[in-house]
């Protein structure tokens, strides 16, 4: 498990230098398995405007590349997906559409840590648990703690209360915003 210093920006984000800041994540996390002797053969990491996923993956890139046997996993959620819907237009970055999830789901693991994760966090760890599941033994996987989640209190409230809605966007929400969004190219 790495961490970052997720939280203090919102739109910086999603833009390019805020990426290339953050590979200093993977730069560390490829040191630290380095000195532990490990190879990770998962790269977990939760997905909004993809910065922290970014920045952990791409200095692994290069061994994919080179024919390391490596599977890098975007986990998003469901009720705001910024990958897996819509259509491919500037902005629209995942060709492979795999893994949103839902949000109550990954509520649920806060459980397993003394402070609760961000939500955006929480879905790494909850995917990063599910490649668990189906990984064969022994396999590494690294995934990004890419915030605490105390300024999201409300939200686990609403959880524990059961009230948090088990809620993905609907596609004329979706075509709603498609509708005005220009096309490039
Ligand atoms: C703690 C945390 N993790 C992850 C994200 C997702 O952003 P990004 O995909 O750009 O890393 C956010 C966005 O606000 C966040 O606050």
């Amino acid at each position: 498990m790495v961490g970052d210093s997720h939280g203090d920006e919102n739109l910086g984000s999603v833009l390019n230098h805020v990426l290339l800041h953050q590979t200093v994540i993977g730069l560390e996390t490829k040191q630290q398995l380095q000195a532990v002797g490990e190879k990770p053969d998962y790269i977990v990491g939760g997905v909004g405007g993809g910065s922290n996923f970014a920045g952990l993956m791409l200095p692994f890139l290069p061994l994919k590349f080179a024919g390391e046997d490596m599977t890098f996993i975007a986990a998003e959620p469901k009720a705001c997906p910024s990958l897996i819907r819509g259509t491919y237009r500037y902005d629209f970055g995942d060709i492979s559409k795999t893994n949103a999830l839902k949000q109550p789901g990954c509520f649920r693991i806060r459980r397993a840590f003394f402070l609760p994760p961000a939500p955006e966090t929480s879905h790494a760890i909850r995917s990063a648990i599910e490649v668990a599941g189906k990984a064969r033994p022994g396999s590494s996987i690294v995934f990004l703690y890419s915030g605490h989640g105390l300024l999201d209190l409300s939200s686990y409230e609403a959880y524990f209360q059961g009230h948090l809605e088990d809620y993905e966007l609907p596609q004329e929400v979706i075509d709603q915003a498609l509708a005005s969004c220009p096309e490039y190219g």
